[in-house]
């Protein structure tokens, strides 16, 4: 399963398109499976449907942690480094989290808790999150984690959708010298949740809550009174492991689902083959739970192949911009794992936090969730890795479960950022509007994938329509990624960013739709249109166009009120970074919002927004662009 040279990688990236099925039977029989599969792969792109390792049975959590009982029982699983620098970090080994994990599956089968019923997971980065994540994993049982910086809002958006039963929260939240309320959203979010039966609490904070008599349960106490025995349930290859849900273009987010054998193969091998993990190394992936960078490189992926994985709870500028550096020293880190968005905030700090940290442990750096700008790039390279370690930049999705276009540690020659060349089993295609393929060299197009692999988003739920329109219709025959990329006179790839309606706000994906919904609910706007905008740090910032229904007296205030109403809907990540006040919006005369200008508005690049003729009143763009910020 380990790829140790360039030629290695040629000849797996070969036999994976010649013969994929038998690559991933091969790399899924190194897995205990409970029942053997005999039938690798069936699918369609063009009907929605892919099935890996359809009749075999496993369970994720056997392999993640009972598998390295025999070998590796007392090697750190999770380092929990809590928000507070001076207080200690506390290790998991593998026994531990095991036992741990069994006991928490046991009060998740007291509560009532079956296979296929969905859990809600809302947390801070504490070990308890992972701990929950792979519970619900052990017992069958889908978890849907929302990410502890969401509404009340969005967790009952969310909570209903897939109607869970139960909700796993804290009393509160430590980041940097915030405490932050969670079981009290929770409550605000529950008032329209009929589906749940049961809350589970954990003490983090020592904030007072109120606790719900027939409904919440201290997680302490049910945990003391639980066995730390727990047979890992018989899971079939297909059957869902969770759900994410992740915003598009459109409408509210989609419950992105994934199933429990492609996910477990595909996670592990490109975790050991991209990361060059060797046993005993320590992994800091810095991305929260909540994202899918988290579920498969924090949780999953590390603990599939027994690595040691740093679970971080704090923020990068906390005590100072020195604290991910110190982090790396104290517990030796040897691949470093962040987002584009912290280096750049880092950098701007200066070099001042990085003078007497010992950063020689590092050998390895990654990068995801947004393109990487030549400039972060370097500085990463020279300041961080002291041009000593290769950087991964890694491109993939939430629906594709796993790394997809990245270079293999030490083994890509790398260029800045490039995500490089295709993993073993990734078949990408770049086609025009029309969905014609581009081939050659030196060309752009969009990003589509033409062939599946084993964590391919399987559906979209309670919704598979809305799966196949989003991902399979606008090119027929195709997984369509939403991004823009270009490839090199090398066949190198560069992703180039969202070609759809979708921004990257520090490395989270907000819809415009989204942000635009939550506007509107303010009393007073009529109307507003959202685009992303260059960002410095954030790499895209959200600017809005809001049309009120008076004019207003003191815009300053609406602002706020806005911000703080979108801030309720959503969440603080997804406020506006500038607001501008408008009394028309471009439309074409068929009343569609041409965004394309208020783009280029927002780019304040005024003298080149395009034909406008088609605009119902031309006027309107004068307007916009006297008033840009
Ligand atoms: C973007 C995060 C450039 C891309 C794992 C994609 C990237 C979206 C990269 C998915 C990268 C992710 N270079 N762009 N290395 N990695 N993206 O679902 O636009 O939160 O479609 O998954 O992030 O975001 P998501």
């Amino acid at each position: 399963m380990r790829i140790k040279s360039l030629q290695e990688y040629q000849e797996a990236y070969s036999l994976s398109v010649e013969k994929p099925e038998q690559f991933w039977a091969d790399i899924a029989n190194e897995f205990d499976w409970i029942k053997p599969f005999t039938k690798v792969l069936d699918w369609s792109f063009d009907d929605y449907s892919v099935k890996w390792f359809e009749d075999g049975q496993m369970n994720i959590t056997a392999n993640a942690l009972d598998r390295h009982l025999k070998t590796i029982p007392d090697q750190a699983a999770i380092i929990y480094e809590p928000n507070e620098p001076g207080d200690e970090a506390i290790t998991l080994t593998y026994r531990e989290l095991h036992t741990r994990v069994c006991k928490f599956s046991n009060v998740l089968k007291a509560q009532g808790v079956n296979k296929g019923d969905r859990v809600c997971i809302y947390m801070p980065m504490i070990p308890e999150l992972a701990i929950a994540v792979l519970a619900c994993a052990r017992i069958g049982a889908i978890h849907s984690v929302v990410f502890g910086g969401f509404s009340a809002q969005s967790i009952s958006d969310r909570v209903n959708d897939s109607q869970c039963k139960l909700v796993i929260t804290t009393d509160g939240a430590v980041r940097g010298n915030k405490t932050i309320p969670m079981k009290e959203t929770v409550d605000d979010a529950l008032l329209s949740c009929p589906c749940v039966e049961t809350v589970i609490v954990k003490i983090r904070t020592k904030t007072p809550i109120s606790m719900l008599k027939g409904r919440d349960l201290w997680w302490e106490e049910e945990e003391m009174q639980a066995s730390g025995i727990c047979a890992p349930e018989a899971m079939n290859a297909e059957d869902p492991l969770f759900i994410l849900y992740t915003s598009g273009s459109t409408g509210k987010p989609k419950g992105v689902v994934h199933t429990c054998g492609g996910y477990m193969v595909y996670t592990a091998y490109t975790f050991a083959n991209v990361f060059q993990y060797n046993l005993g190394d320590v992994f800091f992936c810095t991305a929260d739970i909540g994202w899918i960078t988290g579920h498969s490189y924090l949780v999953y992926g590390p603990l599939l192949n027994g690595a040691i994985s740093v679970l971080f709870e704090g923020i990068p500028t906390y005590p100072d911009a020195g604290r991910f550096w110190d982090i790396i020293k104290r517990h030796q880190v040897n691949i470093f794992y962040t987002a584009p968005t912290a280096i750049r905030s880092l950098m701007g700090f200066g070099d001042a936090f990085l003078v007497g940290k010992d950063l020689s442990s590092l050998r390895v750096l990654g990068s995801v969730g947004e393109p990487i700008n030549v400039e972060a790039w370097q500085w990463y390279d020279e300041k961080i890795g002291k041009g000593n370690c290769p950087i991964v930049d890694t491109w993939w999705q939430t629906e594709t479960g796993g790394l997809m276009i990245s270079p293999i540690a030490g083994i890509t020659p790398l260029k800045p950022a490039f995500a490089t060349l295709p993993l073993p089993g990734v078949q990408p295609i770049l086609v025009d509007e029309n969905g014609n393929e581009i081939e050659g060299n030196g060309v752009n197009g969009n990003l589509c994938i033409k062939y599946p692999w084993p964590s391919i988003i399987r559906t979209t739920y309670g919704d598979h329509e809305r799966c196949k329109t989003t991902y399979f219709s606008t090119y027929p025959g195709l997984y369509f990624t939403g991004d823009g990329c270009m490839r090199d006179e090398d066949g190198y790839y560069r992703i180039t960013g969202r070609v759809d309606d979708v921004m990257n706000i520090s490395g989270h994906r907000i819809g415009t739709a989204e942000v635009e919904n939550a506007i509107n609910m303010h009393t007073g706007v009529i109307e507003s249109a959202v685009v992303g905008y260059p960002h410095d740090v954030k790499g895209q910032g959200i600017y809005a166009y809001v049309i009120c229904e008076h004019p207003t007296i003191n815009d300053e205030l609406t602002r706020k009120d806005i911000l703080a109403t979108v801030a309720r809907v959503i969440g603080p990540i997804a406020k506006p970074d500038k607001i501008q006040f408008v009394t028309g919006l471009p439309k074409t005369r068929s009343g569609k919002i041409m965004r394309r200008i208020l783009r280029k508005v927002a780019e304040g690049e005024f003298g080149s927004l395009g034909d406008t003729s088609t605009l119902l009143d031309p006027g309107v763009v004068d307007s916009i662009i006297k008033g840009a910020i």
